[in-house]
């Protein structure tokens, strides 16, 4: 398969996990490139659900290789969690997992520091996972972080750690004002054995993997979150702590754009987010509670009820020019099976003008209202439709317009149920 790049259109939770899943099947090695745990992929085979954080979903196929990228912010906890649990589950990881000697540790202070920073934010609060990916990748900008290859010799661990944890409590204690529960020696012991399970794992990712692109394998580049969380093109400040957006593969990974042949956009065919921020075609009534139960949509990190609203065409363009995107992957087409009329958001109107481009500035997008067509709803189930043919008709001109609006990119898959079989194939990556 060529390599290729897959990321969230929308403000993430659009479904990536099954996608990534199908194309593994036809990668040789999946590597995930920013974020942290802060991600929640929901997949589900032969009826089983498993939900990662922070390790590639890829591990559900024998022998591929997952890498978790010098991009990522580094939970080490979690990692191994979610090792023991595929372990449990019959899945051996041995010598096919593996993580940067670059990527920055996310530790047990930057999750306290997220917590204390969100509950001093008021009314303005970002609504973070609490995951500490925010100050871990401060730490990181601030050249303070300790990253993976620093577990390699304790005594420089130790050291970082000690000197960090000083500053960390001052922040906590002195600045927010709050309670820093966290006991030094308890976190070393715990990391001395995290340590020792850890250093199998941790390689130069960089050097593995332009060796595995001079012998020609398959790359698979998984993005966490979506478009509208990327720190710089994202409804800042209400966005995530990394770059979401596909280029960001490259350095997150330590690879040129030249290895890059394909860019999937993972996009819903309504919209949700997590957490406060604009979101102009939200459904705040009976709709959007019903598009809420019939998706199933609650954060699969915290648990929250996720907002729902109409399939905006606006943001899906603008998310198709900073990705580059080269097919789209449309997910959870069978959540519109009840209803009686779709709509969707073809433009905005600012201030009194029509345009159909996305505001760059949170500012204009606070004052965007929606502009709709309304379509008819199928009213029946389409969850066993196996080929477009098999879709009704008023399906398909929701399909059709959708793509319509999203400068005809064409589509890779349909997705018409959470189940593995439950995907229909269109224009395959050539
Ligand atoms: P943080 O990434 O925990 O700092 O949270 C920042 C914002 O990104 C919040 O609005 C979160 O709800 C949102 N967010 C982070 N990760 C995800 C995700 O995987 N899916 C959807 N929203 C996310």
């Amino acid at each position: 398969m060529p390599n290729a790049v897959i990321v969230g259109s929308q403000w993430g939770d659009e479904g990536k996990a099954k996608v990534i899943d199908y194309l593994t099947e036809r990668s040789d090695i999946i590597i995930r490139f920013q974020g942290g745990a802060n991600a929640g992929h929901t997949v589900i085979v032969d009826g089983k659900k498993f939900v990662f954080h922070l390790v590639p979903s890829g591990l559900m196929y024998p022998g591929k290789v997952c890498i978790v990228g010098n991009g990522v912010v580094f939970d080490a906890e979690q990692f191994l969690c979610e090792v023991d649990e595929l372990n449990d589950s019959g899945i051996s990881v041995k010598y096919r997992l593996f993580v940067s000697n670059l990527a920055h540790l996310v530790l047990p202070y930057h999750k306290a520091q997220d917590n204390a920073s969100e509950a001093s934010m008021g009314k303005g609060k970002i609504g973070t996972t609490g995951r500490g990916i925010g100050p871990a990748y401060a730490d990181k900008a601030n050249r303070c972080g300790i990253r993976a290859g620093d577990l390699v010799d304790w005594d420089i661990f130790v050291s970082k750690f000690k000197q960090m944890f000083a500053t960390k409590k001052q922040l906590v204690e002195k600045f927010y004002n709050t309670e820093f529960a966290l006991n030094e020696t308890e976190i070393l012991d715990t990391y001395k054995k995290i340590r020792e399970r850890m250093l199998p794992f941790i390689i130069d990712t960089a050097t593995y993997l332009y060796t595995a692109t001079q012998n020609k394998k398959g790359l698979l580049f998984e993005g966490a979150q979506g478009t509208f969380l990327d720190i710089d093109h994202g409804t800042y400040p209400f966005v995530t702590s990394s770059n979401t957006i596909s280029g960001s593969a490259c350095s997150g990974c330590g690879v040129g754009p030249t290895v890059i042949d394909h860019v999937i956009g993972i996009t819903k065919t309504y919209t949700t987010r997590v957490g406060n921020g604009p979101f102009p075609t939200e459904l705040n009534d009976a709709i959007g509670e019903q598009l809420r139960k019939d998706g199933g949509e609650f954060g699969a990190t915290t648990g929250r009820p996720r907002r729902c609203g109409w399939f905006d065409s606006v943001m899906i363009r603008k998310a198709i020019q900073l990705n580059g995107i080269t097919r789209l992957a449309l997910t959870k087409l069978d959540v519109f099976n009840n209803l009686d009329e779709i709509k969707i958001c073809t433009h905005y109107e600012i201030n009194g003008k029509k345009t159909d481009q996305y505001p760059s500035t949170l500012h204009e997008l606070e004052k965007a209202v929606p502009i709709y067509e309304s379509l008819d709803g199928w009213k029946s189930d389409i969850s066993g439709c196996k080929k477009m043919s098999d879709l009704p008709s008023k399906a398909l001109a929701y399909y059709n317009r959708l793509l319509k609006l999203c400068y005809d990119v064409p589509a890779l898959i349909l997705s018409v149920g959470p189940d593995r079989t439950q995907t229909i194939e269109i224009t395959p990556l050539d």
